[in-house]
């Protein structure tokens, strides 16, 4: 199920600010495969990091600047083509039609999504969270942090913690829950789901109040918001200042998930210089790591023999967003047994 849910469904890769400049890139990883974003000449590909030549990597680092040139015998994809040193020492007919393996792409405003072989279109996939997730990628500008690791636990449980608000209290004492988030308001759009908490800490509130003077965006939630875009990928944001862009990429190995979070810098007031709330975003980032890292803790104690998407008993009201979860996947399970 885990290739099917990575081929027929879209996926968040990145936000455009990410790679402003020709030849930037990033390298993520899932099913124990590279995918990569690369700006040709400030056109965005995706492809599988393969060389078609003899499968070299091209890029060996998570993000950076650099052509794509593949280290082995400098076979180039430049300008939307293939440019193959040597040419005249191989026949013609065996490069005909060679290139990147690329996947489709799509945008939802500044936000580019990704698929192999899309079952659906994007619009379709988003349904009613097309536009509030476009608007919120026209109020966010660049990267401020990237953290990577891996999860030791399957993807599932991982995405399961993600959508679980009933343990905030317990595993987050000193870090989310300082916000004394309220119960969640749920909101649903075929498979994807969106979390609203008011933050009841008063002291906290009025802070954050007082720092929306600093940030230009006007269509923030005032308060802590968790969207979850089926299948591997949750952006969570409180009061818009910055979006924490998180992905639980299934692994081929058992127990184990591909994590990913980057912080997303919201767009700041004009006339603020580029780096004047860098102490800001690094304590947002700081504490996201604590947050995941106390995830990562719970989510490896979890007896995975004992899980089955199957089960929806003994879940509470705080946990109705993992009983739709568990249904979605059934019912994915079924279409995948029937394309099989
Ligand atoms: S494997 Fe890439 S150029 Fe040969
Ligand atoms: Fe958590």
């Amino acid at each position: 199920m885990n290739s099917f849910l990575r081929d027929r469904y879209w996926h968040l890769l990145c936000h455009a600010s990410e790679l402003p400049q020709p030849g930037d890139f990033l390298k993520l990883r899932w099913l124990d495969q590279d995918v990569v974003v690369a700006s040709d000449q400030g056109n965005l590909v995706v492809f599988d990091n393969l060389c078609p030549h003899r499968g070299a990597k091209f890029f060996n680092t998570e993000y950076g600047n650099g052509p794509i040139t593949c280290r082995y015998h400098g076979w180039t994809h430049h300008g939307g083509e293939l440019h193959i040193p040597c040419r005249h020492k191989f026949q013609d007919a065996e490069l005909a039609g060679l290139s990147l393996s690329t996947l489709k792409i799509d945008w939802c405003g500044d936000f580019l999504f990704a698929s192999p072989q899309p079952a659906h279109s994007l619009d379709e996939q988003l349904g009613d969270l097309f536009n509030p997730l476009a608007a919120i990628s026209m109020e966010i500008q660049g990267r401020h942090a990237w953290n990577a690791y891996t999860y030791q636990c399957d993807w599932k449980l991982a995405i399961e913690n993600a959508l679980d608000s009933l343990h905030t209290p317990f595993v987050h004492k000193d870090s989310l829950n300082r916000l004394r988030l309220s119960d969640p308001v749920n909101s649903y759009s075929g498979a994807n789901s969106v979390a609203r908490f008011q933050i009841c800490d008063e002291a906290v509130l009025k802070r954050l109040k007082s720092t929306a003077r600093l940030f230009a965006g006007t269509e923030r939630f005032e308060g802590y918001m968790s969207m979850y875009l089926f299948p591997f990928t949750m952006l969570t944001s409180t009061f818009g200042y910055s979006y924490s862009l998180q992905h639980f990429f299934p692994s081929d190995q058992p127990q184990r998930t591909h994590f990913y979070s980057r912080l997303l810098r919201g767009s700041l007031r004009a006339g603020l210089p580029a780096n004047a709330l860098d102490h800001f975003f690094d304590s947002s980032a700081e504490i996201n790591k604590t947050v995941f890292e106390e995830d990562n803790a719970i989510c490896r104690e979890m007896e995975f023999s004992r899980y089955s998407i199957h089960d929806v008993a003994r879940l509470s009201t705080d946990e109705e967003k993992i009983v739709h979860f568990r249904k979605t996947l059934q019912a994915v399970q079924a279409r995948a047994a029937q394309s099989a």
